[in-house]
């Protein structure tokens, strides 16, 4: 073939392709949204994924696009002649390079966060524990969103020392199109590891308190819709809601009540009672979701009736999606602004390049078992964590254990980078080690995987929380079978049965996580009572130290071992192996 004819070969092939662009082959497969006359978009523990998932097409939108999407949905519903809330419930630090390679971490990030236009806006644990992270909230997400930042249960040291809330503890607004009235107000679950700065007033004791009792007071005839958006899980499992939920229908017996929550990183929709419904949306930018009521139906408390005035839908997180449901598919100039804000961010933050490796397979947390060779916890516990370099060992024998919540994210084909790293695991703690007999040294994570809350401290990635739930989510291996291709996603079973997602998926199982890994490395003659140094990460180890306690040892002394977080030990790894 001439030099020519390959040229022409080419720009056929390229012209083929942007044809096939164009015929958007899934897109008849998408379920269409139900509006009414309140809608609801909502994300919630974004983590700082706000320039998208590069190696997973099925969420390939960047926060630019999600500022048009929100834009022009506003658009369309207004043309309706119904109303749009834009909403997000917190969490948006530790879980990207974006947001954590910066210091203070989000300090680049939040700024683009900051550029959708949210109606209601609060924060999660991710923004209280360290200081500067809460300072951050405070003076920058209060000061840009104004009342549209509520707190009902968060506060903050002002400057002269006492507590204040962190942003208002209520707003009560009346929206454009319909003219609704609106109160929303916003809790965190029962957090106790906030920073010093900072206090987070359970719920439970809140709604005694005479400012909030006033409140309701007040409001009782006159709101239409109530809206409680916070950073907590909706779960049916979880206590904290109902009791809130108690106190709220006293003073509002029969209004419609929306929930929105997060935390624990699922899609879930849940049916408090036949005039209340609750929203989680997922995690990562994987899911928008959508909420709406229709103001004037009304329900027998059965489901199927439900159904006429509550919808939820969980949007995939990519451009597909977005211009299906809003039916525009250019940028708006301020979402065009973003993206190109987002790439030039990641250049400055060397996201990209230099690439350290490539990976050649995918690595699961949990769509695999965890003896799979596709576990990312096999990866690490049999490969990665045997080269980590002790700064000062005492013995040649070691086991090394790793919390699993300790990895963020999959490791997916394709470049390793920076942002790599501080997706798999951002998080930066020091090893510490202890010198025990083998005897004792072996049954410490067998122990550890007991129970699933040690010290109330949790060790499992977040969204393996409720057994359960991933119990829930495994029925789907009942849905009829769907025709042609599909590509592999969630597939979310709720309380208004399993047609939420707006795209069909091939469905992932998440197979059961235990709560620690642990890499063995024994000398062959060692014996019962020849001592082992037991390695972990210091974030854990009060739990180390019940798990010794139960094993009737408590003379260990907790020691430094190495400065190399876990993200940084796999990047020398990949550096040097095929995986
Ligand atoms: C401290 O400052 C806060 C916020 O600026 C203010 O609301 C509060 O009244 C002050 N408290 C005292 C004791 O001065
Ligand atoms: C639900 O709302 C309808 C209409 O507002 C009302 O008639 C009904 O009593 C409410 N149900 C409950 C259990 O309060
Ligand atoms: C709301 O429900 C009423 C009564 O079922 C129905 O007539 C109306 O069309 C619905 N509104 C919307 C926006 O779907
Ligand atoms: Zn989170
Ligand atoms: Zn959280």
């Amino acid at each position: 073939m001439s030099r020519s004819a390959v040229g022409l070969a080419g720009l056929l092939l390229v012209l083929l392709c942007l044809q096939f662009h164009h015929t958007k082959p899934f897109a008849s497969n998408k379920r269409p949204l139900k509006y009414g006359d309140l809608n609801f978009l909502h994300t919630t523990d974004t983590h700082g994924w706000y320039s998208g998932h590069r190696n997973q097409k099925v969420y390939d939108a960047d926060w630019g696009d999600f500022v048009s999407f929100g834009a022009h949905m506003r658009e369309k519903l207004a043309e309706n002649g119904q109303d749009l809330l834009i909403v997000d419930t917190g969490d948006r630090h530790d879980g990207n390079g974006l947001s954590d390679l910066t210091s203070p971490n989000g300090k680049e990030s939040m700024p683009i966060f900051m550029k959708q236009d949210y109606d209601l806006v609060t924060l999660g644990n991710h923004e209280l524990y360290e200081w500067k992270n809460s300072k951050m909230e405070f003076e920058q997400v209060l000061s840009k969103f104004g009342e549209k930042y509520v707190s009902t249960n968060v506060l903050i040291k002002a400057e002269n020392g006492s507590l204040v809330p962190l942003g208002n503890r209520y707003r009560y607004f009346v929206t454009p199109i319909q003219e609704i009235r609106v109160l929303a107000l916003s809790f965190l679950f029962d957090f106790n590891r906030f920073n010093d700065g900072t206090f987070v007033k359970p719920i439970a004791n809140v709604i005694h308190e005479s400012w909030f009792v006033s409140l309701l007071e007040e409001y009782a005839d006159k709101v239409d819709v109530l809206v409680v958006f916070g950073h907590i899980p909706i779960s049916h499992q979880w206590k904290e809601l109902f009791v809130l939920h108690a106190k709220l229908r006293q003073y509002f017996p029969s209004i419609k009540i929306q929930y929105f929550g997060g935390h624990s990183h699922i899609r879930d929709f849940t049916v408090l009672d036949e005039n209340l419904t609750a929203l989680q949306s997922g995690r990562f930018c994987e899911t928008v979701g959508f909420a709406s009521i229709n103001l004037t139906a009304s329900s027998d408390g059965s489901v199927e009736s439900m159904k006429q005035v509550f919808s939820r839908s969980y949007i995939d997180f990519n451009r597909e999606s977005f211009e299906f449901h809003s039916g525009r598919n250019r940028k708006t100039p301020d979402g065009q602004k973003v993206s190109s804000q987002l790439q030039s961010l990641r250049q400055l933050l060397g996201l990209d390049s230099p690439r350290l490796g490539t990976i050649h397979n995918n690595y699961y947390m949990d769509y695999v078992p965890i003896d799979h060779p596709h576990s990312i916890f096999k990866l690490l516990s049999e490969r990665v964590l045997p080269t980590l370099p002790a700064d000062k060992k005492e013995h040649s024998s070691r086991i090394i254990i790793i919390n699993t919540g300790s990895v963020r994210y999959d490791m997916y084909k394709g470049p390793y980078t920076l942002d790599t790293r501080y997706t798999v695991s951002p998080f930066e703690n020091d090893w510490v080690f202890i010198s025990v007999p083998r005897s004792i040294a072996v049954q410490i994570a067998d122990k550890l995987n007991e129970k699933s809350y040690i010290l109330g401290q949790l060790l499992l990635p977040a969204h393996q929380r409720f057994s359960s739930l991933t119990e829930k989510r495994q029925e789907i291996f009942t849905l009829p079978k769907l025709e042609g291709h599909l590509a592999k996603g969630y597939v979310t079973h709720d309380d208004f049965g399993s047609l939420g997602d707006d795209t069909p998926h091939k469905p992932v199982v998440n197979f059961p996580v235990p709560n620690v890994v642990q890499s063995i490395e024994l000398d062959k003659d060692s014996k019962n009572d020849s001592k082992v140094d037991v390695v972990f990460y210091n974030f854990i180890t009060p739990n180390v130290q019940w798990a010794l306690n139960e094993l009737g040892y408590s003379e260990a002394e907790v020691k430094f071992y190495s400065g190399i977080y876990l993200g940084e030990l796999l990047d020398k790894f990949v550096q040097h192996n095929d995986l």
